[in-house]
C-alpha cells in the first residue's frame, strides 16, 4: 500500500518504505536504467533496507516513491538530497524504475510535486541536479518543467563508450512559483478561508 501525500494528475508523491524496497532492488540493479545513474555495484534487499534507514533518519534528504495514481503502484522514486537549510537549496534525483512508462509526462509531473514541496514546504530557494550528457529523455523532461542549464562538467562520467560530461541544471524558486500553481498553497488558502467563515 501506498499513502500519497501529494497527487497531480498521473501520478502522486508517496511515503517511502520498506514494502517498496523489493521493486527498488530489481530497479538499481537495471543496467538499463543504471546507465543513466551514478551507480556501478550491484544492490541487495540488505543494501536497500540500509539505504532505506539512512535516508529516514537524515535531515538532508527528502526521498518518495512515485506512484501511478490509477494502479495505485509504485512505479518510482524521487527525492531531494544534500538539502541545505542554511543555503536554502538541494540537490534533485529522480528515476522511474518501469521503464515501459517512460517518454509519458510521468518524470515532468513528479518532478513539478517535488519542487512544490522543496519550495512551498521546505522554503528552498533553489533546486539543481546533475544529468548526463546523453541522457536526452531526462534533460527534455527537466526543460519542460523549467530546468535551465547551469554549467557543465567535462569528462565527469565514464561509461562503456568513454568520458561524459555531466550537465548541472538548476531552477529558483520564483520561475517555478510564477509558472505552477501550488498544491500546498491551495490547500493553504482552504484552510484560511474556511477559518474566516467559522462563526
Ligand atoms: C528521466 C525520467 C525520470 C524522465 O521521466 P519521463 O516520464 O520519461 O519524462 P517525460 O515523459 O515527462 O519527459 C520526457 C521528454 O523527453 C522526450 N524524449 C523521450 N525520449 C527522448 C529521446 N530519446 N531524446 C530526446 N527526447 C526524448 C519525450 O518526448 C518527453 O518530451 P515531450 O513531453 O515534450 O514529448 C525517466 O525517463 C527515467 O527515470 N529515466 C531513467 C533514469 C534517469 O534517467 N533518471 C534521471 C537521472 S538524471
Amino acid at each position: 500500500m501506498a499513502v500519497v501525500v501529494a497527487r497531480g494528475k498521473k501520478v502522486g508523491l508517496a511515503v517511502l518504505s520498506r514494502e517498496h524496497l523489493d521493486k527498488f532492488v530489481k530497479w538499481v540493479n537495471d543496467p538499463e536504467v543504471t546507465v543513466y545513474l551514478n551507480i556501478q555495484k550491484v544492490f541487495t534487499l540488505e543494501d536497500e533496507l540500509e539505504w532505506y534507514e539512512q535516508v529516514r533518519k537524515s535531515g538532508r534528504d527528502r526521498v518518495f516513491a512515485i506512484v501511478e495514481l490509477e494502479s495505485k503502484r509504485v512505479i518510482g522514486v524521487i527525492g531531494l538530497h544534500r538539502i541545505s537549510y542554511y543555503n536554502r537549496n538541494a540537490e534533485l534525483g529522480i528515476f522511474i524504475g518501469e521503464k515501459e512508462l517512460w517518454g509519458q509526462g510521468y518524470g515532468e509531473e513528479a518532478v513539478k510535486l517535488m519542487l512544490d514541496y522543496a519550495f512551498n514546504v521546505l522554503n528552498l530557494h533553489m533546486v539543481y541536479l546533475r544529468v548526463k550528457d546523453f541522457n536526452r529523455r531526462a534533460i527534455s523532461c527537466y526543460r519542460k518543467v523549467g530546468f535551465r542549464e547551469a554549467g557543465r562538467i567535462r569528462d565527469m562520467a565514464l561509461q562503456p563508450d568513454g568520458y561524459h560530461d555531466v550537465i548541472l541544471m538548476d531552477i529558483l524558486e520564483e520561475e517555478f512559483n510564477s509558472r505552477y500553481e501550488s498544491f500546498y498553497k491551495r490547500i493553504q488558502e482552504k484552510a484560511a478561508q474556511s477559518s474566516a467563515e467559522a462563526p
